[in-house]
């Protein structure tokens, strides 16, 4: 049985791995940072409570560690990092900023490189032979690219080739593991994600991340002006490859439980559920009309319009796309069944998120 170590460990999907670990009786070792207020045991808990619903997990199993991503070996003695990374390990990077903007760019480099580069560094001086380092990449790291996304390495290109620059560096992420893996000979692999959103098995959403942000900012809108027809700049026949996080944590559990594993793998849905489905769904669970309108301009919008277009700011260049990723090596090892999210499971998913109004105080659209 493999050692599991995770970093980021109180982030959304790696709280949601990590419960699912310690029911199956897996040694965790969970690098959390400590808060302002809250110690990094905290931190940890309080996200397995979220993701879990209760702690009625084996904790026993889990070892919470204090650690930096810009510190020499994490931040880690030396001795602490040995005892941690050696042996029969599987290490999972999963922290990052997921901010995108320009004025964040500083922030980004340094957590999605230069973090990403401190964490492999520790990573290749303290593990052996039977260590894998997992890094948590996204498969929007594709940018603008045109055709199939293959499961392989791309070379690291401008910002003019990507959305924004959150994917810029999910990309030069991508090829510092390579390099890892070329110069160093890091047994080594790139887990790249789409949209991660909640339970296809129970319909709980506990991320308002991409459609579910936008989900939120339109009940506020509704809640604000009811029963408005708001045209929205989105392509009724783009779609969103969202991928439910215990279709995630099933493969990432499979993979710490494979040997043989390809070095990039794509953990995506089979297929994007249309823009014009999601609208639909919206339309009928909130008191609005929003209505998709692709071409609309700037000049054309009403207020209302261009507040919600403000909010859109990064949702908006992922609302006329229609990506295709490979999925061949991923299948070979998850089976066939893998990646399969139908608009249902997407509308029950959106149904619980309106019902349960977490969005509800009056805030900013
Ligand atoms: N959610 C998605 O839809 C999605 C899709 C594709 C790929 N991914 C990838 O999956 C991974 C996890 O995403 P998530 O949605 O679970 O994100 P999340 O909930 O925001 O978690 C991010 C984690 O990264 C940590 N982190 C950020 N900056 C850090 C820094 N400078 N030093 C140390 N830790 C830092 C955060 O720690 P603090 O709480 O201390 O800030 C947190 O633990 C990321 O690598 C992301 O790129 C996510």
């Amino acid at each position: 049985m493999r050692h599991v170590v995770v970093n980021g460990a109180n982030g959304y999907v790696a709280s949601h791995f990590i419960s699912a670990l310690l029911k199956r009786g897996l040694v965790v070792t969970a690098l959390v940072r400590a808060g302002r207020q809250q110690s990094a045991l905290e931190r940890v808990s309080a996200a397995l409570l979220a993701a879990n619903g209760d702690l009625c997990l084996p904790m026993d199993k889990l070892r919470v560690k204090e650690y930096s991503l810009h510190e020499k070996n994490l931040g880690l003695d030396s001795q602490e990092a040995a005892r941690i990374f050696s042996g029969r390990v599987d290490y999972y990077h999963f922290a990052a900023s997921l901010k995108y903007d320009e004025k964040s760019w500083k922030e980004i480099y340094a957590a999605n490189v230069e973090g990403l580069e401190n964490s492999l560094k520790t990573f290749t001086a303290h593990a052996g032979s039977e260590g894998r380092f997992f890094y948590v990449g996204t498969a929007y790291s594709c940018g603008h690219h045109q055709g199939l996304f293959r499961e392989s390495f791309y070379p690291d290109a401008g910002i003019s080739a990507f959305r924004n620059y959150y994917e810029l560096s999910k990309r030069m992420g991508e090829n510092l593991v390579r390099t890892f893996i070329e110069e160093h000979g890091l047994a080594a692999h790139v887990l790249r994600l789409s949209q991660v959103v909640g339970d296809s098995s129970n319909g709980q959403v506990a991320t308002d991340y991409g459609v579910f942000d936008f989900t939120r900012r339109m009940a506020r809108l509704a809640r604000r002006y009811p029963q408005r027809k708001v045209r929205v700049k989105i392509d009724p026949n783009g779609s969103q490859n969202l991928i439910p996080v215990n279709q995630v944590v099933a493969h990432l559990l499979r993979s710490t439980e494979t040997d043989e594993l390809p070095v990039v793998m794509h953990i995506v849905a089979r297929e994007g559920v249309s823009n014009s489905y999601i609208l639909r769904q919206l339309n009928e669970l909130l008191p609005i009309d929003l209505q998709a309108e692709p071409q609309l301009k700037q000049q054309d919008m009403d207020a209302v319009e261009r507040l919600v277009a403000v909010g859109m700011s990064f949702t908006g260049e992922y609302s006329r796309l229609n990506l295709h990723f490979d999925t061949g090596q991923r299948d070979r090892v998850m089976g066939a069944e893998a990646g399969v999210v139908t608009p249902d499971d997407v509308g029950r998913m959106l149904r619980t998120f309106v019902a349960a109004g977490n969005y509800a105080e009056v805030g900013s659209v």
